[in-house]
């Protein structure tokens, strides 16, 4: 009964883990879920504002399917001062989040068989959406070595005629890690050299970034923003799609708003994509995030100031008492890619049983039953050795989070 691509498809597995918390919490255990990428704060105080007042005056009907056009017009004018090169509105679509708006761009531009590049680890989407466009994945591995991130040799390696599509993410899900200037002119040289490659620059964390980060940009207001290829090689411009969205930035992620901005004739299609399919976003969400668009400067300030303390304490903890999970610092976004490869082939009482944990699904697992802390095995993100904890919690959960990996560290045999 089911379709080829129907069979394709696999639960988001970082979705799978937090329902699996929701299920040992409802049994009463008290768990801690670090799972997924969702900011712990409210949505800002002016996109709230702004839906009530849409509701109030009616604004709670159709619109266009690609956004109303003062929308269209303010994310193209902020990313083009972002960015350095100039958008216009028809340059520019918005979409039910940035998760939609990377599966509809790979349904535009992928033929079956052409190939989409996908630097490892990755965000846990990436490949299913590729695959579901009938694309051949290739994904292209960065260790530690390479700190992570795709290099200008990797890509240079990967590339044949069939590439069609890079996906780049800077700041990283899952590793919170930046490209810095020199990388993405080095990636840059290797792209311009490729005419037939698009990449989708997945920016959703651009704001979400750290002091201690390197090559930060910053706009008039002081908000600080991570570099972007288009910043170091603006004539790449009919080459990026840029992604972004409101959900990251502004903690809206239940409002559903996410966009692209790239060449007009693939946001046009993307455009009758949208009218096709899912018509436009919630008129109601599409105010607020104007509002939080032209006026959450401050809030979003307040925001990443609190997560970087947050950051930094946590980072401390770690880096001082925890002698098996290691830390990576990140430059942005709300996770620490935990290095737990030193807690592989050793052993832990659990439930009358001795079990020896031999990946990271094992030490998850092993958090989640025994510790009640949910995390998401970096295997998902297509790097084994690892471990996924989102840091977008309470300071109470993230402490508690932290003892009790002590503890685990201190059991293991
Ligand atoms: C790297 C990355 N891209 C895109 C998204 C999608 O965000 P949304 O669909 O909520 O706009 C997420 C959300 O987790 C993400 O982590």
């Amino acid at each position: 009964m089911l379709s080829k691509k129907a069979q394709l498809l696999k639960p988001s597995p970082t979705l799978a883990m937090a329902n699996k918390a929701r299920e040992l919490q409802a049994q009463g255990h008290p768990v801690i879920s670090l799972t997924v990428g969702e900011p712990d704060w409210p949505s800002f105080r002016v996109a709230n504002q702004a839906a009530m007042e849409a509701i109030e005056q009616g604004f709670t009907k159709y619109t266009a399917a690609a956004g109303i056009p003062e929308l269209r017009a303010a994310i193209a004018k902020v990313t083009s001062d972002e960015v350095g090169v100039s958008y216009t509105a028809a340059q520019t679509a918005v979409a039910p989040g940035a998760k939609f708006v990377i599966y509809a761009l790979l349904q535009m531009l992928i033929n079956p068989g052409d190939e989409v590049l996908i630097p490892t680890p990755y965000w846990v989407s990436y490949p299913t959406m590729a695959e579901l466009a009938e694309a051949k994945v290739r994904f292209i591995e960065c260790g530690e070595s390479e700190n992570f991130k795709l290099t200008a040799e990797k890509l240079k390696n990967a590339l044949t005629e069939k590439s069609r599509v890079l996906i780049l993410c800077s700041p990283s899900n899952p590793t919170g890690l930046s490209y810095s200037v020199t990388e993405l002119k080095a990636l840059a040289d290797v792209i311009a050299q490729h005419p037939q490659l698009v990449v989708i620059s997945d920016d959703i964390y651009n704001k979400l970034v750290f002091q201690s980060s390197k090559d930060l940009l910053q706009n008039a207001e002081g908000l600080k923003r991570a570099p972007q290829l288009l910043n170091v090689a603006p004539q790449l411009k009919n080459q990026v799609v840029i992604v972004n969205g409101a959900s990251k930035s502004y903690s809206m992620t239940g409002w559903r708003v996410g966009w692209a901005l790239g060449p007009e004739p693939l946001i046009k299609v993307l455009a009758d994509f949208l009218s096709q399919s899912t018509s436009n976003v919630t008129s109601i969400s599409q105010k607020a995030t104007l509002a939080a668009l032209q006026k959450g400067g401050p809030e979003l300030k307040e925001a990443v100031a609190k997560l970087e303390a947050k950051k930094n304490r946590m980072l401390e903890l770690f880096q001082k008492n925890l002698n098996l999970i290691k830390v990576t610092p990140p430059d942005g976004a709300f996770y620490f890619w935990l290095k737990v490869d030193s807690c592989f082939n050793r052993s832990m009482d659990h439930q009358g049983q001795k079990i020896v944990l031999k990946n990271s699904i094992d030490v998850a697992k092993i958090w989640l039953e025994k510790y009640f802390v949910a995390v998401v095995p970096g295997i998902e993100f297509g790097s084994e050795g690892y471990i996924r904890m989102s840091i977008a919690a309470s300071d109470k959960d993230l402490d508690e989070a932290y003892h009790r990996l002590k503890k685990f560290e201190s059991e293991l045999q």
